[in-house]
């Protein structure tokens, strides 16, 4: 269907987008990927995806083993990564050996991790199963798990060898995962590409009934944005920062909300909060901000996050680590396409928008 690349010197690679996994073997061949293989998929993947995966990879003439873990960020945990190690042990994995992240950002995040840091390093590849996966976590190499309460607390930068998506493996993700995942998604157009946003904005329906051209057209402009912005700051030293567009309130409310609320569901209200302090700022007209609440109640997201405390949200925003100087920083819009990175000094602002996002 299409094969794209991210250009990292020796540790770029491949990004397959396909509607099936009939090419698995032959990306992992091409990658010269042959060793031992172990698959960590998570209880909700395996079912639908992982004997498709072993097929395939058996065609390799190699050998392959499966671990399966418990789903849930809750998992995503030294203890998981350590059953990984023991399970990498006894089948006597060496440093060729591969790693097969497959499932949904969770998983790949955790089998990244301990990929980067089994024997130092040995070769891990995503076969990335939700949106959130195939749109976002799967590309750029942030790999971790989180500690004591503290999200991605402990990680690495760790590039896989290849990423290889099927984009068909979304008709089994639950529809709320989804339009989850969609926020990422109309997140790629807001910071890098109206045209996107826009085409993103006319054919929800087409994504949400799952016809195969409009995925394959989405997941490439994903890969493409997410891909380009990587290439260019690969370890967040600048520009990859405007990847977390409302994420700055977003994670606020996640934490919260006690994660009841979904990552992307946290980030569309934080899209609109962005929107709103950026229109407060003089940097975005009021129609614009109408218009991006209107398009992402469209596509099943929350604009608010109503009967939360605005003063807890604000609070936990400072315990966040883009606060530097006990000020806060924020990922702008300069209306749709254009974000930049800039520090707000007034506390009244923010305060409003909260306010009017959390509706207290
Ligand atoms: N590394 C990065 O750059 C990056 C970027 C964004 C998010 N993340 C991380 O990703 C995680 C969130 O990812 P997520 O939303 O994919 O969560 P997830 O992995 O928990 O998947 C969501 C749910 O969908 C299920 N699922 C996944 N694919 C499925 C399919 N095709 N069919 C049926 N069920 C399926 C999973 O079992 C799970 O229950 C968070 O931990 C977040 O920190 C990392
Ligand atoms: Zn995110």
């Amino acid at each position: 269907m299409a094969k794209l690349s991210v250009n990292l010197g020796d540790r770029g690679y491949p990004i397959y987008i396909e509607p099936n996994f009939k090419r698995l073997g032959k990306a992992c061949a091409d990658a010269r990927l042959s060793g031992k293989m172990l698959i960590v998929t998570d209880n909700n993947v395996q079912k639908y995806y992982c004997d498709d995966c072993v097929r395939e990879l058996e065609g390799l003439c190699t050998e392959v083993s499966v671990h399966v873990i418990q789903a849930g960020e809750i998992n995503k945990s030294l203890d998981t990564v350590r059953d990984i190690y023991r399970k990498l042990v006894e089948l006597k994995a060496d440093r060729k050996s591969v790693l097969v992240a497959l499932g949904g950002g969770v998983t790949g995040d955790i089998t990244g991790f301990a990929a980067a840091t089994y024997m130092r390093g040995i070769p891990f590849i995503q076969i990335p199963t939700s949106l959130m996966a195939q749109a976002d976590s799967s590309i750029g190499g942030k790999t971790g798990v989180d500690f004591e309460g503290c999200k991605n607390m402990v990680g690495a930068f760790y590039q896989p060898s290849l990423v290889y998506i099927n984009i068909n493996a979304l008709r089994t993700l639950p529809d709320r995962e989804l339009k989850s995942g969609m926020a990422e998604v109309i997140k790629h157009g807001l910071i890098r590409d109206s045209d996107f946003y826009e085409y993103i904005s006319s054919n929800i329906d087409k994504i949400y009934s799952f016809d195969e051209n409009t995925l394959a057209y989405m997941t490439k402009m994903n890969c493409t944005i997410k891909g380009n912005v990587v290439e260019q700051d690969e370890r967040e030293g600048g520009l990859r920062a405007i990847l977390n567009f409302g994420h700055t309130i977003g994670h606020a409310i996640e934490c919260v909300s006690g994660f009841t609320m979904l990552h992307g569901e946290c980030v569309s209200v934080g899209m609109v909060g962005a929107y709103k302090l950026a229109h407060k700022m003089g940097m975005t007209d009021e129609d614009t901000v109408g218009r991006i609440e209107a398009s992402l109640r469209k596509a099943g997201l929350p604009v608010k996050a109503q009967g939360m405390d605005a003063d807890k949200v604000f609070d936990k925003m400072f315990s966040d680590k883009k606060v530097k100087d006990d000020k806060l920083n924020f990922v702008l819009p300069k209306g749709i396409g254009e974000v930049i990175y800039c520090t707000v000094e007034k506390e009244a602002p923010i305060r409003e928008v909260l306010t009017e996002l959390v509706g207290k």
